[in-house]
């Protein structure tokens, strides 16, 4: 029977577990053996009996015969360098992190172990229901406008009252993609009057039928677009935007920034000057932040106060809604388990798979994406006699 560990996560600030008891059930009508380390659920609200009475067996954490006979390894964040030894051939699924990470592919290479990247999943319709980037965007964009309402001097939706009628929050929102568009309806249940920014001729649409207007882009020099994803705009396009969002951002009490052209630095869309024209008591939540912010005032994890502008450099945004953060993040995982282990829980990793074909960077140890670290010397394999 195939052995699958969900273990604890190794970084402190991670609240999401990779499976929840749901979802070891699932796991467990097809056959496969599931152990998860004791405590692995608590910081997303499943304990250990949930998980008992899923079906699971708990272990204690980071056992080395545990790990030494797993097969499988489910995880939220990367795997830690400290995490005990898997046997030849064992199969690591997780959002492993592995751009210039040369020490990962290392180790999964003299370990000889498989590995898929769930964040190198392709966005083709067949991963729609593996999707991680998808499921944990959505709630960072809905997230977002709740920390912004939070931190908001005004109220979001207009009110008629008997001392004076209150205007809705003006809300806009910079990219229209999964986080983007969840912002925008999030923000509108809320009341807010929102318009949204994409470079991307198909979010009008999106965006128009959330409730919302659409600022069109510079009519030179559109970017364009490649699988769905914008392409990168040049400067002069980028100067020429920001010119032009200038003026709605003056005029707004919260700012969501979702921009991004995958495998670049985000676009600077708002400059230090342009926060210092917005009226005090606005709000930016800049989401982007991780590739470097479309607010250049942001910095990650921290929120600012430039000259009555708060500046919220929301990163784990997914992690402070855990509970469903994890589950969701957890049916991405068994919706793909579902494509590699048969009915009898054998699993098969076909590396022609389009599923794998970016997503799978080790096969037993022999690594397929030598392209995400372009720097890495070969590993100087230890000797032993
Ligand atoms: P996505 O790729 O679905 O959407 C990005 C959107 O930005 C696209 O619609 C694209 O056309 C648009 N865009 C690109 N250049 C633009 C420009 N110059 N002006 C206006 N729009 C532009 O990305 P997704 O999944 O919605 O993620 C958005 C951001 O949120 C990413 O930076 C992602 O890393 C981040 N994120 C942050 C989290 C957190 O906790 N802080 C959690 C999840 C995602």
């Amino acid at each position: 029977m195939l052995k699958v560990l969900i273990p604890r996560e190794w970084d402190p600030n991670e609240q999401r577990v990779a499976s929840s008891p749901d979802v070891i059930r699932r796991l467990r009508s097809r056959q496969l053996s599931c152990r998860v380390e004791k405590g692995a659920g608590v910081a997303s609200g499943f304990s250990d009996a949930d998980f008992a009475d899923a079906g699971a067996e708990l272990v204690n954490p980071s056992d080395p015969a545990i790990w030494g006979e797993s097969d499988v390894v489910l995880s939220v964040g990367p795997i830690n360098d400290q995490a005990p030894s898997l046997k030849p051939g064992a199969l690591l699924i997780g959002q492993l992190q592995p751009h210039n990470n040369g020490a990962l592919l290392d180790r999964l290479e003299q370990a000889q172990l498989s590995a898929i990247s769930m964040e190198l999943l392709p966005r083709i319709s067949r991963a729609q229901a593996m999707d991680v980037l998808s499921s944990q965007a959505n709630i960072a964009g809905y997230k977002a406008v709740l920390l912004a309402a939070a931190s908001l001097n005004r109220f979001m939706p207009m009110l008629m009252t008997a001392a004076g009628t209150v205007q809705p929050a003006k809300v806009v929102v910079i990219g229209a993609g999964v986080a983007g568009l969840q912002a925008v309806a999030t923000a509108r249940r809320l009341g807010a009057v929102v318009s949204v920014s994409d470079v991307r001729a198909a979010a009008q649409e999106q965006v128009e039928s959330l409730g919302a207007r659409f600022i069109a882009p510079p009519e030179q020099g559109v970017p364009g677009e490649t699988g769905g994803y914008a392409k990168q705009a040049t400067k002069s396009f980028l100067e020429q935007q920001r010119e032009e969002l200038a003026e709605h951002l003056n005029q707004a009490d919260v700012v969501i920034c979702t921009a991004q052209v995958p495998g670049r630095p985000a676009p600077l869309l708002i400059t230090t000057a342009m926060v210092e024209a917005m009226r005090p008591g606005a709000v930016i939540v800049d989401l982007a932040v991780v590739q470097g912010g479309n607010c250049e005032v942001s910095q990650s994890g921290t929120t600012i106060n430039h000259g009555g502008v708060q500046v919220i450099g929301a990163d784990r945004l997914p992690g402070s809604v855990a509970f469903h953060a994890s589950s969701l993040y957890s049916r991405n995982l068994q919706s793909l388990l579902e494509v590699l282990v048969d009915q009898d829980g054998k699993l098969s990793l076909d590396a022609e798979d389009d599923l794998l074909a970016p997503s799978l960077i080790s096969l037993n140890g022999t690594l397929r994406r030598t392209d995400l670290v372009p720097d890495r010397a070969a590993p100087q394999h230890e000797v032993t006699q």
